[in-house]
């Protein structure tokens, strides 16, 4: 099946697959999303099955809004009314204690369900129309690059699959995840609402919990594996124009090499892409530049370290994970 522009009558028809239990991937303002009706457990296997995802796993449901998610939360506490209010619908989803109606397929088994209110034009049309809660994890095979364009998805996925195309992802990168389940809330994944803006809408001190560092998943965000949102070419992160050229120095094919370089570096290679010195613009431009370079058969691509501070945690988680 093509890319279908986001007509109203391809609005219509990707509802009715969703109805019919059938997979359909939609834009979001974050990432390219491959969804199903999440009350549908063989809807839902099928997502496990096309993107290769291990059943630990658990999916983002996607819903309208506040009174959507009341729906799929057994509990819905103040910190949420207060950051759905803030942040929603946008790119932060909340993880709280499940109903039974959600499908323990969705959750990996766990009692927590996580939820977002997307805020792209598209997804929300389709949210209305469906009248569905969408599970959509990013609409890629497992540990690639997430996609930020309709051509992306289907590069990865296939073309059997009904891909609605909304534009490129303005946000570009992976909600921010927040557990609100314990006594403290706690971000299971940055993103590009931060630490500081939770932590600012809420008045409270909040708890980081998340590792590059770890091979293993942790234990409350079991999706969070080492090797992520890798591209095919090895990914090599150098922190100095010293490293860098040592770098460049062991490549075998010269031609091959590409580079992502946020700085005023002047660097002279054949494929380099320019990137923004703005955390926001910078996330909306990362993983295309990953899909760009790997379209330009780079074997390598060395990416310029990113700044430290806490607006870069999203991207910088990101970019470590797909480091080889
Ligand atoms: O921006 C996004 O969030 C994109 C777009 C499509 O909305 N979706 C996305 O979905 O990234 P997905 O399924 O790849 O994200 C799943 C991650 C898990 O790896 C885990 O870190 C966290 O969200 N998660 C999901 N359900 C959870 C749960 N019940 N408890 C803890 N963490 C959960
Ligand atoms: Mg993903």
């Amino acid at each position: 099946m093509p890319i279908y522009q986001p007509t109203s009558e391809n609005i219509e028809r990707a509802a009715q697959l969703l109805r019919d239990g059938e997979l359909v991937a939609l834009p979001t303002e974050t990432v390219y999303g491959l969804g199903a009706n999440a009350l549908d457990i063989e809807a839902v296997q099928k997502i496990f099955s096309l993107k290769g995802r291990p059943s630990y796993n658990p999916l983002i449901v996607h819903v309208l809004d506040i009174k959507s998610a009341k729906k799929l939360a057994a509990v819905w506490p103040q910190r949420a009314q207060v950051l759905a209010e803030a942040f929603w619908p946008g790119a932060l989803t909340l993880v709280l204690p499940k109903r039974d109606t959600v499908p323990d397929i969705v959750t990996a088994g766990l009692q927590n369900v996580a939820l977002r209110a997307p805020s792209h034009p598209v997804a929300r049309q389709l949210l209305k129309i469906a009248q569905l809660p969408l599970a959509a994890p990013s609409a890629n095979k497992f540990t690639q690059t997430s996609p930020t364009r309709a051509q992306h998805v289907q590069q990865s996925l296939g073309d059997e699959l009904f891909v609605l195309d909304g534009g490129a992802c303005e946000v570009g990168i992976e909600s921010t995840v927040l557990d609100l389940t314990g006594d403290v809330p706690v971000i299971l994944r940055p993103g590009t609402i931060s630490h500081a803006d939770i932590e600012t809408v809420l008045r409270e001190k909040i708890d980081i919990e998340y590792s590059i560092q770890e091979d293993e998943a942790p234990k409350r965000a079991p999706g969070q594996v080492r090797i992520h949102y890798a591209p095919r070419a090895k990914l090599l992160v150098f922190t100095s124009p010293t490293q860098r050229d040592e770098l460049l120095k062991t490549a075998s094919n010269p031609n091959r090499i590409g580079a992502i370089i946020w700085s005023d570096e002047n660097v002279k290679l054949q494929h380099l892409v320019k990137v923004s010195n703005n955390a926001l613009q910078y996330a909306a431009q990362f993983y295309n530049a990953l899909h760009e370079l790997d379209a330009q058969d780079c074997d390598v691509i060395l990416v310029e370290d990113v700044p430290r501070t806490s607006k870069w945690d999203g991207v910088r988680d990101r970019l470590y994970r797909a480091a080889s």
